[in-house]
């Protein structure tokens, strides 16, 4: 017998069914002391959690989704919380960006096959943000994204101390003799003080902040502290209005579309957002058909100001952004940028949700004539040494750098820099461009974040804090410097990155939009000849990823992923 006629309600597909299929679906969910009445066809709402011990970031998840599961009760709905991989940033190895794919075809699937007419995501650590939007996405029912909030601030001897800003700070004191080992090891509790993300603007702020800005989750999402009740009661309040996302069928592409987007990009400019949230927002984009590219990051959001005084750029944290009063502050702070007609996930418009949001404190949130930096957001680098495009965060850069032409010093891949940074022989200056080859998509693989190379000892013993970099490598959020990144095409797929020697001269001009490596073409063209693609992996999730990746300026996605499936499933399972 095939599937029933389509009720209006997607569960009934399972739950409204009267011979022995709709017995299998209903008989063992009563198993957890579920009443009849639960599959009457009022919405059945799928909490995606991404709790974990190993994701010390999301381990308020269980607390948070009681919390949701509370609101949809109250709303009339059906909770069923369901777990999917979740990615610690700081404890997978080699890098959490390599599952990014791999958890978004979790979360797709598992919200394709089971009876869920609505979902709620618990997002927290970097990763899991943009791989539970993806997975979502791509089958696009009403979903309302739920950030797990920061941190409290770190705090070590009297000195606030940021989530990864203030470990790269004092691991380069201590590489250059001016931090034991000891006191190292002591500040390691005072920085992450309780559960929550990094509680710098680093890549999980930024996307927490990016969720806000798209429209996906109610106001307020992006900076309320992890431990704070009102971060409990914005959960609540998600699972009401996710049951009302449901008989309004508001679904994802109707929220997330093009203008939302460039509501995002400019925001990530006004806040002084992580260069991942690049990566994060074009494969986004891809599985819903929306027309992003890399150079609309430039177009859109590159000039705009930055307001937000947070690390890594300025001096605040997480919970002082919240007591200022958050991403709506700031955003009717850049309303006059903002498409403020587009619908978010509360059922009213961006302005509406910020028409009267207040802002608590100016040094922390400038306003737009006095800002914190006056052009932030991304730019797009181009030239031989990147013709598909590099980026670079102007904000977290040293403007003397900004236009620099220097002597490359070439580390093939991460085992030789690692190998050979500390050596006192290195034949490197300040004006030299340190050159990363191989952390890309493929060739790291994964693309992670090493793109910030620590510098070398004998130049910080001169006090030298920042040099030009450049690799195919992401950077963390929390890191800064004059570091240009994700240049495509990455070495591993031949790029022109992959062709660069000691010695050469590299010129890079972040005003003019370029990245030049000065070797004439038919050298380069020798050099081409003489190059060979590194060894690929033969099997398991790596050989697919490398086998399908796309490269960095296209959002890293896999290319069997671009796009969606809907939530159609038209076989029974037994
Ligand atoms: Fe998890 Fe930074 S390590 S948010």
């Amino acid at each position: 017998m095939g599937l029933p006629k389509k009720p209006l309600r997607r569960s009934q597909q399972w739950f409204g069914r009267d011979e022995k299929h709709g017995f299998y679906y209903r008989s063992w969910l009563k198993s957890l002391g579920i009443p009849h009445d639960m599959f009457d066809g009022r919405p059945v709402i799928g909490i995606c959690n991404t709790w974990s011990e190993l994701t010390p970031c999301n381990s308020s998840f269980r607390e948070l989704a009681e919390h949701v599961k509370r609101g949809v009760y109250e709303a009339g709905g059906f909770p069923l919380e369901f777990p999917v991989m979740s990615l610690g940033e700081t404890q997978i190895r080699p890098t959490a960006m390599l599952f990014r794919n791999l958890v978004s075809m979790d979360v797709e699937e598992s919200i394709r096959a089971n009876p869920i007419d609505g979902v709620v995501l618990l997002m927290g650590c970097d990763k899991t943000t943009p791989s539970l939007l993806m997975g979502a996405a791509s089958v696009d029912l009403p979903t309302i994204g739920l950030s797990g909030g920061p941190s409290l601030s770190g705090n070590w001897r009297g000195q606030p101390v940021g989530s990864g800003t203030g470990v790269i700070q004092m691991s380069e004191m201590v590489r250059a003799g001016t931090l034991s080992q000891e006191e190292f090891v002591e500040a390691e509790a005072s920085m992450q003080r309780s559960k929550g993300s990094c509680m710098t603007m680093g890549t999980a702020s930024t996307m927490a902040s990016m969720v806000e800005a798209l429209g996906i989750s109610l106001p307020e999402n992006a900076a309320i502290p992890a431990v704070d009740s009102r971060r409990f009661r914005l959960a609540h309040l998600s699972g009401r209005r996710i049951v009302e996302m449901v008989k309004e069928d508001l679904r994802m592409s109707r929220i997330l579309t093009r203008p939302a987007f460039a509501n995002a990009i400019r925001t990530n400019a006004a806040i002084g957002g992580s260069t991942n949230a690049v990566m994060h927002l074009l494969a986004l984009a891809g599985r819903l058909g929306v027309e992003l590219t890399l150079d609309d990051w430039d177009r859109i959001g590159s000039r705009l100001p930055c307001l937000v005084n947070l690390k890594p750029s300025g001096h605040y944290l997480m919970e002082d952004f919240y007591y200022a009063g958050g991403l709506p502050a700031v955003q009717r702070e850049i309303a006059e940028y903002l498409d403020l007609d587009v619908i978010t996930a509360n059922g009213k418009t961006l302005g509406e949700n910020i028409a009267q949001a207040p802002c608590w404190n100016r040094d922390v949130i400038r306003p737009l004539d006095t800002p914190f930096k006056p052009e932030a957001g991304i730019a797009v680098l181009r030239g031989n040494l990147a013709p598909d495009g590099a980026v670079i965060k102007p904000s977290a850069a040293s403007p003397q750098l900004l236009c620099h032409r220097g002597r490359a010093v070439v580390f093939e891949n991460i085992e030789d820099f690692k190998a050979r940074i500390n050596d006192e022989q290195l034949d490197i200056d300040e004006t030299c461009v340190m050159v990363l080859k191989n952390c890309g998509p493929r060739g790291y693989p994964g693309m992670a974040e090493v793109g910030n190379m620590p510098l070398p000892p004998k130049l910080l013993r001169q006090g030298i804090t920042d040099i030009v970099r450049i690799s195919d490598a992401r950077m963390s959020g929390t890191a800064y410097g004059t570091v240009v990144l994700h240049t495509s095409p990455e070495a591993a797929a031949g790029g022109t990155l992959a062709l660069v020697r000691d010695g050469d001269y590299i010129e890079l001009d972040v005003p003019g939009r370029r990245l030049h490596l000065d070797v004439s073409d038919a050298e380069l063209a020798q050099r081409r000849a003489e190059w060979k693609e590194p060894a690929r992996p033969t099997r398991g999730w790596a050989k697919l990823y490398v086998d399908h990746v796309q490269q960095a300026h296209l959002g890293a996605d896999l290319d069997i992923l671009v796009g969606g499936s809907g939530d159609d499933v038209t076989r029974d399972s037994h």
